[in-house]
């Protein structure tokens, strides 16, 4: 990578609070940090071919127009420059959201942040290669996370739950008892029986694709 391809870095998330967040934290002379919703084009074509590279970590899962945040990344890259992306193939939120009581439905109707879409390997392959990219490299395996009891998987959840933005407070522990109700019901984690360790299995996903 030559010098000239760095000279300007920059650094996009569409919510303000993490961009204020990454400008306190890690701002400096070198790096912009930009409020970008990955899946609005005006906003995105005012970096038209501007890119070598783009990276993303753990948020393209969370990302509910895949097709049109492709379209708009091939968009941002110069020809020949590459991407980066690595996110969870299922979500394990949207796998939750499926199975919640009818109570919860109307609340999650309102989340319109999170994809209810879900892509095979394949069709993920397909809709990189439909926005232009030649993929170089595609790889996908069986992960496991332990936590080290219910509560830690609790708070991770909640960590990340737009749900809790959405209801009431006074239904947030009736929800999260409803969580984690679900999540046994449906073997969604593995609980070992002389631990209580909570074992988590996720299917991450790193694709690297060229602009040709
Ligand atoms: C789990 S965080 C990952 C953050 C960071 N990449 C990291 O590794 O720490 C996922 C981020 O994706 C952002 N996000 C979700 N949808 C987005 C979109 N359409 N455009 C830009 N950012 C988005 C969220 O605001 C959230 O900050």
């Amino acid at each position: 990578m030559t010098k000239h391809s760095w000279q300007e870095k920059v650094g996009v998330d569409k919510s303000v609070e993490m961009v204020e967040f990454a400008k306190r934290t890690y701002g400096c002379s070198k790096i912009n940090f930009k409020v970008l919703d990955i899946e609005n084009t005006h906003d995105c074509s005012f970096y038209s071919y501007r890119f070598n590279k783009i990276f993303s970590f753990f948020c393209f899962h969370w990302v509910h127009n895949k097709v049109d945040s492709l379209l708009n990344m091939h968009l941002m890259l110069k020809s020949g420059g590459e991407i980066l992306v690595n996110f969870i193939l299922i979500n394990p939120l949207v796998e939750l959201y499926k199975c919640m009581d009818t109570e919860w439905h109307k609340y999650i109707e309102d989340i319109k942040q999170i994809s209810q879409n879900t892509y095979s390997r394949d069709e993920m392959r397909d809709i990189f290669t439909k926005a232009g990219f030649r993929i170089i490299n595609l790889e996908s395996s069986v992960k496991k996370y332990t936590f080290p009891d219910f509560s830690s998987l609790l708070s991770a959840i909640k960590a990340v739950d737009v749900m809790y933005s959405i209801l009431p407070q006074h239904l947030h522990d009736r929800y999260s008892k409803h969580v984690k109700d679900k999540i046994c019901e449906k073997q969604m984690v593995q609980i070992c029986p002389i631990t209580g360790k909570i074992i988590k299995a996720y299917l991450p996903i790193t694709v690297h694709a060229v602009k040709d």
